[in-house]
């Protein structure tokens, strides 16, 4: 299919699911930039979805449809999408229960390998500068690399904030750093850097979908 051509698959396979977890609004910053970068491929769109709270007793925790923010996300996100950027706050070096447990219920996904050869990014919003954006943005890739997902980073080349910054943004991901009380408004290098991570995963995801028929690798 040549460039400028309309391409579009069914339901989602031109839009990236950006699905998120944020309690303090970190995170959820960046899935903002994140989706602003998404956008800005010509036929890709992003579909932003959250995930609830957990907890002892999870079904009563949340409604089914939250009282503000996106919507829930559904199995069906996931299978629908052509790419997927999975944000969550840095907890203890590591991602967030609710993104787990959402995580946790893909197993049919996996069995089917739904997720194989689709594009995937990750980011994260942490307390302090050396809190753990690497360890959770490299642990989040993993149940990611068990669904055969294809990694999207942030090469230093053409990304010159990744040298200066002083905040966060990692080539292994997107990144905030929040400070103490988390109420750091994102700076102008992880909001670059967070586009920028959007705008490559739908380039990839549209450059995969460009031969729907080719094998997926
Ligand atoms: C249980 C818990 C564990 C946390 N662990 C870390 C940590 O390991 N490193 C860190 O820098 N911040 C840690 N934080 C702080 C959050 O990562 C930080 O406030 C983040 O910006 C929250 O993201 P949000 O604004 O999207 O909710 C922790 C916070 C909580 C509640």
């Amino acid at each position: 299919m040549g460039a400028g051509v309309a391409w579009q698959y069914d339901s989602g396979m031109n839009e990236i699911l950006v699905l998120y977890y944020s309690v303090h609004g970190g995170t959820r910053a960046l899935a903002e930039s994140i989706a602003q970068g998404v956008a800005s491929v010509p036929g890709m769109l992003p579909r932003v979805r959250t995930v609830p709270r957990v907890g002892a007793v999870v079904e009563r925790v949340e409604p089914p449809v939250p009282a503000d923010g996106p919507p829930f996300a559904e199995l069906a996100d996931l299978q629908q999408c052509a790419g997927l950027a999975l944000g969550s706050p840095t907890r203890f070096g590591n991602m967030a229960a609710p993104l787990k447990y959402f995580l946790d219920q893909t197993s049919a996904l996996w069995l089917s390998g739904a997720l194989a050869g689709k594009p995937a990014a990750v980011f994260t919003s942490t307390g302090s500068l050396h809190g753990g954006q690497e360890s959770t943005l490299l642990s989040m890739m993993l149940p990611l690399l068990h669904h055969g997902m294809l990694l999207v980073g942030l090469p230093y080349a053409g990304q010159p904030d990744l040298m200066t910054t002083r905040s966060g943004g990692t080539p292994y991901g997107a990144s905030h750093v929040a400070g103490a009380d988390g109420g750091a408004a994102v700076s102008a290098e992880e909001q670059r850097l967070a586009f920028a991570l959007g705008r490559r995963l739908a380039e990839a995801a549209r450059r995969l979908a460009l031969d729907p028929d080719a094998p997926r690798p």
